[in-house]
């Protein structure tokens, strides 16, 4: 077919897979660039991203989609977006309680389906979202980013290799300002209707995802949530996610839990700990973990995604930990930059995960995390809202098994 990118180079025919995004604020903009950009960082890709339709109710975001992004088309209308016979996959990128609705009509029209995290708002939505995608039988991912970090990856592969023997501990934590200022405006993340549950859906489930991705299931938990801020100025027309209010402005209240924590035990019978916060003063974005085995340990931070720290416990002459740099002998760190500690960012890892799924569909391989892990998180996001409630240790479950 004459301007067929695939018989650009006489290679392969790829794949020409076209994508619906779901709204096009920050994540919706991120899944969009690396649409973009996927070509130049993946020349050997089996298919071509095409960016058919985006969906927004927001006229200046469509006005983006078109103009800046190159979408084909834009609509006010993301039922339409979903439906489209040149649409291939969805990906969701609305607020979380919106999630659902977004699945159940990508996975009705059998499209394949990218959600953000987390694929619903509360563990309801998300096991209904699950089940939708298993019914269907469509191709699911979603976005825990961060375990596409290339020293994420690496750090899992020192795990697994046995580096640090056998694992002991494990601590993760998500902290971040996004939420710090009182007079930060209430948006939608801090509304039951359209987040659903607060830093136990938004930013614990990544440290969540991370754990189990690294080291293994989570089997029981105790831990407390707080609301710190508990009212803020209400936001005013289409105001930012990230704008602030004036003292005089009236107020409501927030819904969802600003901060929360928790104790756990790991099935391989590891404890851990995890905090999650959006109001805490100082970490910026401290998406972070430490493992800790009987023969070493390893850390890592977002903040310093560049930057693994190793100790390893075997060497009798080592004191300290090991600062490993990014570069381009861990996976896909070589598509973005050659050498060493040349740095990738956060764009990055959405890039790396969003070829690794659209990859998946073009080849037919089973991509992971789908739904399946995303259910995994909300197991134990379940049992820690339960412990909430009951103030005691609770069993997680298998959400999958529930009827
Ligand atoms: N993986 C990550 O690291 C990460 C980071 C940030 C956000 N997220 C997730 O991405 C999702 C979006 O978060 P965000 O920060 O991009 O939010 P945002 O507020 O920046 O953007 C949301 C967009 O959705 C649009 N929208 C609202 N209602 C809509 C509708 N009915 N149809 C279509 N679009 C609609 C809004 O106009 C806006 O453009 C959330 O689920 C969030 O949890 C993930």
């Amino acid at each position: 077919m004459p301007g067929d990118l695939g018989q650009r180079t006489g290679g392969p025919m790829k794949r020409p897979l076209g994508i619906a995004v779901l709204g096009l604020g920050w994540m919706g903009q991120a899944h969009s660039r690396s649409a973009r950009r996927i070509p130049m960082h993946f020349p050997d890709r089996s298919y071509d991203p095409r960016l058919v339709v985006c969906a927004d109710p927001d006229p200046g975001r469509r006005a983006a989609a078109s103009d800046d992004f190159g979408f084909s088309r834009v609509t006010d209308d993301w039922r339409s977006a979903v439906t489209a016979d040149d649409v291939d996959v969805v990906f969701v990128t609305a607020p979380n309680m919106l999630h659902l609705p977004m699945i159940e009509a990508a996975c009705a029209a059998g499209k394949a389906v990218f959600s953000e995290k987390p694929i619903g708002g509360t563990p309801d939505h998300a096991l209904r979202a699950w089940r939708m995608a298993q019914e269907a039988g469509v191709p699911t991912g979603v976005g825990y980013c961060y375990l596409w970090s290339p020293l994420v990856l690496h750090a899992r592969h020192l795990i697994q290799s046995g580096a640090l023997g056998e694992i002991v501990h494990y601590k993760g934590c998500f902290l971040s300002m996004y939420g710090s200022d009182p007079l930060g405006l209430l948006t939608w993340r801090f509304m039951m209707d359209q987040a659903g549950y607060g830093v136990s859906s938004d930013i614990l489930s990544h440290s969540v995802a991370l754990a189990q991705f690294l080291i293994g299931e989570v089997s029981e938990v105790v831990g407390m949530a707080r609301t710190t801020i508990p009212q803020r100025p209400l936001p005013s027309g289409n105001a930012s996610h990230y704008g602030t209010g004036s003292p005089s402005d009236p107020v409501g209240e927030v819904e969802n839990e600003d901060f929360a924590s928790m104790l756990c035990s790991f099935d391989n019978g590891a404890t851990g700990t995890f905090e999650a916060s959006r109001t805490i003063v100082g970490p910026e974005s401290r998406n972070a973990f430490e493992v800790y085995g009987t023969r070493g340990s390893l850390s890592w931070d977002h903040e310093r995604i560049n930057e693994l720290r190793y100790y390893s416990g075997s060497d009798p002459t080592n004191s300290g930990y090991t600062t490993i740099f990014g570069g381009d002998r861990f996976p896909f760190h070589g598509a973005f930059v050659p050498g060493k500690a040349n740095s990738i960012g956060f764009e990055d890892l959405v890039t790396i995960q969003d070829h690794s799924f659209l990859e998946s569909l073009a080849t037919g391989e089973q991509f992971s995390p789908g739904f399946d892990e995303a259910v995994a998180v909300v197991g134990v996001q379940q049992a820690l809202i339960d412990s909430w409630a009951s103030r005691s240790w609770q069993r997680v479950s298998d959400l999958r098994s529930n009827p």
